[in-house]
């Protein structure tokens, strides 16, 4: 079976050679960088039109990845992509002329798995393009989820073909709008991709990120009209017979060539393509590969008669494409917010996975917990990624299959992680999940009267993180992993069915864990209760915030350290969604788009109801501004940022229309109509009101169409103040007014959208039949510009990478290791440890990233050189900070392990301004 590299040239194609030798030939050719050569000669005086037959299969949107890989629930939508691919590999087989390229490996998996491979010589023939698991969305996935999902892809492609599995094209035909991060991505995870395709459906994010590479093409990635073959299509077959009273090739063959020299006028090239395929067609390949295998004869036979049209079934390197989209895509940056979230959070727990099955050595597979890996989980992760699935566009039915399968591969994960704190503690006594900690529900807590923490840490460098438990009791002993008291309060819970809730600051190490020890003392009233009134400020060594008195709302912020203080206010409004009935336009709000039927938000409340909290640990002010609407502002006694905890929900729908939950913030920063987003949580990207960079704006919608994606944080800054927004999943947000920036958190609607999901974003459950009630974080900091990143970058990376907690009851048996370090000492801080994942059987995969980027900060924008060194240099380099491994080799001997730990060989590299990435798989 063979794929991909189209050969030399001087292999006719079809051709048979054996197998196994072509094999070896093709992996031995150097082909990562040398261009693909053309198999079909191409006419340098004509005009070349290449066909590129293709299907467009999503990984979930209207219904489940399953569903659609089986042709399963037809009635939904007509799709079984298990049947394309048999039926495109018989047509590939009848012809050797004919060519096929395919996307989605997710799927492509699923079929390889199930058919026996059967070894053909069928070189290049069909072709992988992007290669990842899915089509990822690129508005609001998160860089580390993505190339996670582009290497689970590309290396199934790789070990399965070899260099000729190995996609050259990135092919993002569908997703709505596209980040410039995204384009970088691929050119750095899989240099060998050398074209960026692009439906650009969103005018204004076309603006802004069309990568060098990007061509366009006229009808979406649909065939031109009238030359549509598939079952699902309607247009008359070539009917060829000149004896048959039908016969239509003249007139097919005319049209096509009108078409092709109407695209040619707009492209400065004689070569053009024609995309001949879309959603989930091929499912009966003959029907296209009969009627295009007609097409080429007769449109070529005219050059007997002078024509200078040359088509051909092949892949090239240009992609035309023109934009005709008007509305904007903007609502789902925010649709589906807890599903947003929980995207988010399953990747912390997919990479602690990842990490610990490595720490834990092969007992992380198999010990007292049982047998497991991390492959469900980063399947239900790369899946995620799918431009229907965390974009929040797709059924709710197929909502909840994502969540499923990422619930699923926690539970998978939760085996790995227990054998492996098992194996690295040294004790076996059961963990305790507590997942729904985000309700402040947790029975063990709850009930127990001695338990111990475990906090694992996933990220290269310590942390210190704030650890809230539901509990009833009223006084508890905390001890860190020392035997030292910790500093604890207990406060009345605002949620949840226990009573009070524990709090404390916990430490925890690189890439380790340390555990802390609960016991209660007292039941009773708890000490520390809220006091109906707003206090003037709340304050620790590094912030301040006051509160208007009469409001209850936020009225300043200040950074004590560097003496600077901005006016700010707080709140919360709903934008009022159009129905789509309007004489302008009769489009609504929905799943993808964000129309409001007026620039000017409802403000829920001019005023919040307030209670306030001060302890040792933390200071809270608790708003509550309607039924649907309520936050606790928080600040830590250790924090540099202040805390801002909404909850949103259920939004109420008795208007018929639906609701646009937005906080703005309104600061006496000087903006200037610029705003900045990150891209992907990577790069950040200046944003202009009622700008684009490279063509004229005429401004059609003034609140959407100022609307971006914020995947992990936002910021306005003048001369001395910045105020950063870090978020804890992907939003949407804008900065309309100068000096004030708004997030959208939370929208309900009751009309679909028509961009084909079919439903109305509408979203309710067993647990919240009225309506979904979302909750999250955002993290405030106020910053002199210059130095600003050196804040908000750590800050984002601990809200994605965040700590994990597990318990045990009762005490710890002596023996146990309470404190636990994979690294002899942190990373620098630049430097960003972005995967360790067993790769093979004994090689793990490490990636190190420089995260800062160019000019962003005095400190640490500069190029960094990390070594990874052998235990013999790490001895000698003890006092250098910049030691990865070091004291795992000596432990997994002492525990008898067989596989190697990773101890790098002697390597140095430079990992340069943001975006430096370095890999290596290492046994
Ligand atoms: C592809 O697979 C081969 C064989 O497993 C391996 O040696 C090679 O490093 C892989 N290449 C990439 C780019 O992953
Ligand atoms: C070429 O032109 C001749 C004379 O007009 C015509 O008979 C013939 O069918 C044409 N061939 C094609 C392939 O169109
Ligand atoms: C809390 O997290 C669990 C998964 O751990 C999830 O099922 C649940 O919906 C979350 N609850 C809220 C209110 O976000
Ligand atoms: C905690 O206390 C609450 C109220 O007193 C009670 O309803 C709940 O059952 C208790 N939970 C446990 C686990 O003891
Ligand atoms: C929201 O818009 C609808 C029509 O689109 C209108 O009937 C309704 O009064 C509006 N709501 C408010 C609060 O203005
Ligand atoms: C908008 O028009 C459609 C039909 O044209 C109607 O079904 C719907 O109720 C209208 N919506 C409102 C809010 O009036
Ligand atoms: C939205 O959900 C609510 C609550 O389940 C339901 O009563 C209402 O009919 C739904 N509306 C639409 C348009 O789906
Ligand atoms: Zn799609």
């Amino acid at each position: 079976f063979w794929v991909g590299c189209c050969g030399n040239g001087t292999t006719p194609p079809g051709q048979k050679t054996g197998g196994a030798e072509r094999m070896r030939a093709d992996r031995a050719m150097p082909t990562f960088r040398t261009p693909l050569k053309s198999c079909h000669a191409t006419m340098p005086n004509m005009l070349n039109v290449h066909l590129v037959p293709h299907t467009h299969d999503d990984v979930g949107w209207l219904k489940t990845v399953d569903q659609y890989y089986y042709g399963d629930r037809n009635d939904i939508q007509h799709a079984g992509v298990q049947y394309i691919l048999d039926s495109v590999v018989d047509q590939l087989l009848k012809n050797p002329d004919r060519r096929f390229i395919y996307v989605e490996t997710a799927f492509f998996f699923r079929w390889w798995k199930q058919t026996a491979p059967v070894l053909v010589s069928f070189s290049g023939r069909l072709e992988f393009v992007n290669g990842g698991w899915c089509m990822s969305d690129e508005a609001t996935t998160h860089y580390s989820a993505v190339i996670d999902q582009m290497t689970m892809g590309l290396r199934f492609l790789n070990e399965t073909f070899g260099p000729c599995g190995r996609p050259r094209v990135a092919w993002h035909i569908d997703p709505f709008g596209h980040a410039r991060e995204h384009a970088s991505m691929f050119a750095q995870v899989a240099a060998e991709l050398l074209r960026f395709h692009l439906r650009p459906r969103l005018k204004s994010e076309l603006s802004l990120q069309i990568p060098v590479h990007a061509r366009i093409l006229p009808n979406g990635y649909n065939p031109p009209d009238g030359f549509c073959w598939d079952q699902s299509c309607d247009d008359p077959p070539i009917r060829d017979d000149p004896d048959l009273e039908d016969y239509n090739v003249d007139d097919v063959v005319n049209r096509f060539l009108m078409i092709a020299s109407g695209q040619s006028l707009v492209y400065k090239t004689n070569h053009i393509i024609m995309t001949m395929g879309s959603d989930f067609q091929y499912e009966n390949a003959n029907l296209w590969y009969k009627n295009l295998d007609k097409l080429i004869h007769y449109v070529n036979a005219r050059q007997a008669n002078g024509s200078k049209v040359n088509v051909q079934m092949r892949l090239d390197d240009f992609f035309p494409y023109a934009d005709n989209a008007h509305n904007f895509w903007t609502g789902y940056f925010t649709s589906r917010p807890a599903l947003k979230r929980y995207e988010r959070l399953s990747n912390s727990y997919l990479q602690t996975c990842n990490q610990l099955e490595v720490l834990g050595g092969p007992f992380s597979g198999s010990g007292p917990f049982g047998h497991d890996d991390s492959w469900t989980m980063r399947r239900a992760m790369a899946v995620a990624q799918h431009h229907d699935a965390v974009s929040g566009t797709e059924k709710q039915h197929v909502a909840n299959d994502y969540a499923r399968r990422l619930a699923d591969g926690w539970q998978h994960c939760q085996v790995v992680v227990s054998n492996s704190l098992a194996a690295l503690s040294g004790s076996s006594a059961k963990r305790i999940y507590c997942d729904n900690l985000n309700i402040s529900v947790c029975p063990l807590t709850e009930s127990s009267h001695k338990f111990s923490v475990n906090v694992y840490n996933p990220l290269a460098r310590p942390v210190t993180w704030p650890v809230r438990l539901p509990v009833n009791g009223t006084a508890y002993t905390v001890l860190d992993a020392n035997g030292k008291p910790v500093d604890s309060q207990v406060g009345l819970k605002n949620r949840g069915s226990a009573a009070n809730e524990l709090l404390f600051q916990v430490q925890a190490p690189p890439l380790g864990f340390s555990t802390y020890s609960v016991s209660l003392q007292r039941r009773g009233p708890p000490p520390a209760s809220t006091r109906p009134r707003t206090p003037p400020a709340i304050q620790n060594k590094f912030l301040r915030a006051t509160f208007d008195p009469d409001t209850g709302l936020l009225s300043s912020l200040s950074n004590l350290e560097t003496k600077q203080t901005i006016r700010l206010t707080q709140n919360f409004y709903w934008y009022n969604a159009s129905d789509g009935n309007s004489s302008v336009s009769n489009q609504p709000s929905g799943a993808y788009i964000f129309r409001p039927n007026s620039s000017t938000p409802f403000v829920i409340s001019r005023t919040a109801k307030t209670e306030s909290l001060q302890t040792s640990v933390v200071q809270e002010v608790r708003q509550w501004f309607s039924p649907w609407v309520s936050q606790v502002v928080r600040l830590y006694a250790d924090s540099r940022a202040l805390e801002l905890e909404w909850t949103v929900g259920p939004l109420p729908v008795d208007d018929d229309l639906g609701k646009e939950v937005i906080t703005r913030l309104d600061t006496s920063i000087d903006s200037s109509g610029i705003f900045y987003t990150d891209s992907n949580g990577r790069e950040v990207l200046q944003r202009k009101k009622d700008f684009r960079p490279t063509w004229d704006l005429e401004q059609t919608e003034p609140i959407a169409g100022n609307y971006y994606p914020i995947n992990s944080r936002a910021y306005i800054k003048d001369d001395v103040n910045q105020l950063t927004v870090v978020t804890d999943r992907s939003q949407g947000g804008g900065s309309i007014q100068n000096g004030s920036l708004e997030i959208m958190l939370h929208r309900r609607l009751l009309y679909d959208d028509v961009r084909g999901v079919g439903e109305p974003l509408n979203e309710t459950s067993d647990v919240f039949p009225e309506g979904l009630v979302a909750r999250g974080r955002l993290l405030l900091t106020l910053d002199r510009p210059q130095s600003a990143a050196d804040t908000h970058r750590p800050l984002a990376q601990e809200v994605v990478l965040q700590p994990l907690l597990t318990f045990t009851s009762g005490d710890l048996h002596p023996n146990t290791r309470l404190e636990f370090s994979g690294l002899q000492d942190a990373l620098p801080p630049a430097v960003h440890l972005l995967t360790l994942s067993q790769w093979g059987e004994d090689s793990v995969l490490l990636r190190l990233e420089h995260q800062y980027q160019s000019g962003e900060s005095k400190q640490h924008t500069q190029p960094v050189t990390v070594n990874l060194l052998t235990k013999k240099k790490t001895k000698q380099n003890k006092k250098n900070s910049t030691a990865l491994s070091g004291n795992l080799p000596r432990r997994f001997t002492a525990q008898n392990r067989k596989r190697a730990p990773f101890v790098g060989p002697e390597q140095t590299e430079a990992l340069r301004v943001c975006g430096g990435f370095w890999q290596m798989v290492q046994r």
